[in-house]
């Protein structure tokens, strides 16, 4: 037992290389970030590739001729924003736009097809009206059916013994069959090694064992083959996770596989949304879980824009297998607090849940009563990386951006007075334990809680608020702003400049 402890100990990547801190002659301290990296070479990842087309393109202009105009008249208008929005799917896509006026939607909700952007006249200007929620969400992207898993057209074992995060290639036992292109998870089953070397073998609660995730989940990472030269497979996004064969805790593999025909294209912006009577405050599991926006599965290249969505009790979804989504802009108005104030155990909602890869939420903001509580922006259990939230604002210290449970990875949060919270959820929710790995809080001024798992890493760059002490994540020029502001823009504009 005590070699074991040991030998867990001695790999645990816990050295910062600092940055060179050279004085210029205006006294201000140079900083590098590029040097960040523990002493098994896990280096921070690359999140310059969230967002709509990886951020390589910027969204649509939203000045484009309309297709079709509606103007607001009275009575439900559900059956004819649909209609026009399923009529501009079928002649090649565009712009369905809504004049100024309340629109009155009914509970079964809009769904946005591939190709088509609803745009309203501006916030406050157009007013989708809900009066109920029922089983759908009120607006959908993409059509609701789930592909509940894509069959797998090659299969390679990963030879490698470490892959750092942040690291793009991987040695393939055989690349025969591969081609760049390719689109492929870096996977690998759970086991019990790895699962009790990050001390989540023996969680209970009240006598009750919890399971954290079992020897059946799959640790996924979605990427695309860049290219291929002998064996070594080079990926076109840096890995968020790092592989690991020490001590049997991985047997990772490359599988290639052929992704749905997805919906993408589609937009949501210059509107208002509400629902009234208030949803926001209901107990969780009940209809009001249904959210605002959905980003329905294996949607790609999409966005929300300049948005105002009050009297939710979720507000976004970002569903699983979803990528390179934008939310930008989009305020969010609580209108009620949970009514059991006394009750701190009490489930909170989220208010955009990120569940899918590539998601890009920035100038976002939690509105409304300044006491009520939620989750400001939660990842879902095993969600890959890379992720990232940008000046996020939260109308209180209640409202806090946090992976919430099971082993998420690549997650960026910056520049921000919200407080955020990388840590070991412990026997909480149902086990949600350790909840992230390769979390990066970057120039956050909230209250921060970093913690590291055993087998990981967590930082926080420029963390100047208040430091909850429990965190021991890896602290880099704590208490001070760091240059540059905005880690993914310099990492983007370090990309798009090769
Ligand atoms: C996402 O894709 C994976 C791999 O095919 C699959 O196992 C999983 O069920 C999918 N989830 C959803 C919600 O489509
Ligand atoms: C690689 O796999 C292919 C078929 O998938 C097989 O024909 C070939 O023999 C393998 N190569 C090696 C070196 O194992
Ligand atoms: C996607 O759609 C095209 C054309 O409709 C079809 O040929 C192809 O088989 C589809 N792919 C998948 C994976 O369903
Ligand atoms: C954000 O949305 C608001 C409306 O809610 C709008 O007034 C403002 O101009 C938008 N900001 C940007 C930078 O687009
Ligand atoms: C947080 O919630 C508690 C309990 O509802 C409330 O008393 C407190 O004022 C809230 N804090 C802030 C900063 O709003
Ligand atoms: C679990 O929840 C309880 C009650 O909300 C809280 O006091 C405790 O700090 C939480 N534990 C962890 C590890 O977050
Ligand atoms: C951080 O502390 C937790 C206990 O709270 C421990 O399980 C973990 O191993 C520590 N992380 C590192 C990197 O030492
Ligand atoms: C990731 O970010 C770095 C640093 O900004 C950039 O130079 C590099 O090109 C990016 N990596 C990849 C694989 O694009």
């Amino acid at each position: 037992m005590l070699v074991l402890v040991v030998l867990v100990s001695a790999i645990v990547p816990a050295t910062v290389v600092r940055g060179a801190r050279a004085q210029s002659t205006q006294g201000v301290a140079a900083f590098q970030w590029t040097d960040i990296a523990t002493e098994r070479g896990d280096r921070l990842p690359n999140f310059s590739f969230c967002g709509y087309h990886a951020s390589e393109q910027p969204l649509p202009s939203d000045a484009t001729q309309p297709s079709v105009s509606l103007d607001a008249t009275k009575g439900d208008q559900t059956q004819r924003i649909q209609d026009a929005l399923d009529e501009t799917a079928a002649a090649g896509g565009g712009v369905v736009i809504l004049g100024e006026g309340d629109f009155v939607v009914s509970s079964k909700g809009l769904t946005v097809p591939s190709g088509v952007v609803l745009r309203g006249a501006g916030v406050g200007l157009t007013q989708l009206k809900l009066s109920e929620l029922g089983a759908e969400p009120a607006i959908s992207f993409g059509s609701g059916t789930t592909i509940p898993s894509v069959p797998p057209l090659h299969f390679t074992n990963i030879v490698d013994q470490y892959v750092p995060i942040g690291a793009s290639q991987v040695t393939a036992d055989n690349t025969t069959g591969l081609s760049p292109g390719d689109r492929v998870f870096i996977q690998r089953q759970v086991t019990g090694q790895w699962v009790r070397a990050n001390g989540m073998g023996d969680l209970s609660l009240n006598g009750k064992e919890q399971t954290w995730l079992g020897v059946d989940a799959v640790v996924r990472q979605p990427r695309e083959i860049k290219s291929i030269h002998g064996n070594t497979v080079t990926l076109d996004i840096p890995l968020t996770d790092a592989l690991d064969t020490f001590q049997n805790y991985m047997s990772p593999v490359l599988v290639a596989f052929m992704p749905p025909n997805a919906s993408s294209e589609m937009g949501v912006e210059h509107l208002s949304l509400s629902l009234s009577p208030t949803c926001s405050g209901a107990p969780l599991n009940t209809h009001c879980d249904n959210p605002a926006i959905s980003f329905s599965p294996w949607t790609t290249s999409s966005w929300a824009r300049n948005l105002e969505i009050a009297g939710f009790n979720a507000f976004v979804i970002v569903q699983y297998n979803t990528s390179r989504i934008t939310l930008q802009n989009v305020s969010m108005i609580r209108d009620a607090d949970a009514t059991d104030h006394d009750n701190t155990d009490r489930a909170l909602p989220a208010d955009i849940l990120i569940q899918g890869t590539q998601i890009l939420v920035q100038d976002c903001a939690q509105r409304g009563l300044s006491t009520a509580r939620s989750f400001a922006v939660m990842t879902g259990s095993l969600v890959a990386g890379p992720n990232a939230v940008l000046r996020h604002k939260t109308a209180s210290d209640n409202q806090t951006i946090v992976p919430h449970q099971r082993w998420a990875h690549g997650f960026l949060v910056e520049d921000t007075e919200a407080q955020v919270r990388f840590f070991n959820r412990a026997t909480n929710g149902t086990g949600h334990g350790w909840a992230i790995n390769a979390g990066v809080g970057w120039n956050l001024r909230g209250t921060v809680l970093v913690q590291s798992p055993p087998l990981g890493v967590n930082w926080c760059v420029g963390c100047s608020g208040t430091v909850d002490e429990r965190g021991n994540g890896t602290f880099v020029e704590r208490g001070q702003e760091v240059v540059p502001k905005s880690l993914f823009e310099k990492q983007l504009a370090d990309r798009k400049g090769k």
